[in-house]
């Protein structure tokens, strides 16, 4: 097996995919901030039988982080996430520097309207934004002809999926389902911040959204009542500070009040500094 190759520049990593391109090769892409789990080399499986080539970028993207956010203390660790992409076949990574991506003189952003100033967009103002920049950014730089990203974060999905659709990037998106602990809790690179305390309090969130998704599926088909339901479970836990706990449609993100077809419970909150999300897509039966 060739060892995975690392690129730092633009240019190194662009080139290279414009030439395996031109040798009829098919791009496979999944970006991440690293500190890699499961829920990540999960997409990395997901893409690979759909393409000849897979590059994972590794970058703490600064702007999608508020003033008051963990861009800081962010974890990071280059050296373990190259070993687990080794061992889960990925060609190529490419870790640029800040500089690199944004240099001083950096002024262009991408932002979707509507859909990223609503629920995460309302609580991290500017998030969608630093998401969508980075990642179109990254679409130029990688030329993916397939990328993948992960249901755990059902807003970004909907986001990105708009974002490609409105500036015509010929890519085609994936989406894998949210990888979780065996106690329900999603994994995420930010669950490293938790006590030990703090982390069984966590599978607040997953028992909120499976008594809601128990709800819908024994019938109930009142909205009010389905969000009723998963603040029960939020009152069980007082160090669980909700931001909030929804039903949407999982394309536009607004409230749902039609009981039909897909729907989407999140949620998402603070225990101690640490903030979670968390959603579970529902098929209502008729
Ligand atoms: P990051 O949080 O590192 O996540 C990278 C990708 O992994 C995203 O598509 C995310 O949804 C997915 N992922 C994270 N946890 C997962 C889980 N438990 N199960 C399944 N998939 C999971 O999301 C970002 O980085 C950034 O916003 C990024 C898109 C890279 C732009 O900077």
């Amino acid at each position: 097996m060739a060892r995975i190759r690392l690129f730092r520049t633009i240019d190194e990593m662009q080139s290279s995919s414009l030439q395996w391109k031109r040798e009829g090769l098919r791009v496979g892409f999944v970006p991440t901030m690293g500190a890699l789990h499961e829920g990540h080399l999960s997409l990395v499986d997901m893409v690979r039988p759909h393409c000849d080539r897979l590059v994972v970028s590794v970058f703490v993207n600064p702007t999608q982080f508020g003033p008051q956010e963990d861009f800081n203390r962010y974890p990071r660790d280059i050296d373990e996430d190259l070993r687990l992409l080794e061992e889960g076949q990925a060609d190529a990574v490419f870790a640029p520097e800040i500089e690199e991506i944004y240099p001083k003189d950096y002024a262009t952003y991408v932002e979707v309207e509507r859909l990223s100033s609503v629920y995460e967009g309302a609580v991290r103002p500017g998030h969608f934004r630093g998401v969508c920049t980075i990642v179109a950014k990254l679409f130029n730089i990688v030329q993916p002809d397939v990328a993948a990203f992960g249901q755990k974060d059902a807003q970004q999905v909907a986001v990105l999926r708009r974002m490609t659709r409105d500036l015509h990037f010929p890519i085609q998106f994936l989406v894998g389902p949210t990888v979780r602990e065996s106690d329900g809790l999603a994994m995420s690179s930010r669950n490293a911040y938790l006590t030990n305390e703090q982390r069984s309090k966590a599978t607040v969130l997953f028992r909120a959204l499976k008594a809601a998704e128990a709800c819908i599926l024994a019938g109930e088909r009142n909205a009010d009542k389905v969000r009723e339901a998963m603040r029960y479970v939020f009152a069980e836990v007082p160090e669980f500070k909700p931001d909030y706990g929804d039903m949407v449609s999982p394309e536009s993100f607004e409230q749902g009040t039609e009981m039909r077809g897909e729907v989407l419970l999140i949620v998402a909150g603070r225990i101690g500094p640490v903030r979670l999300i968390d959603n579970l897509p529902v098929s209502v039966e008729p």
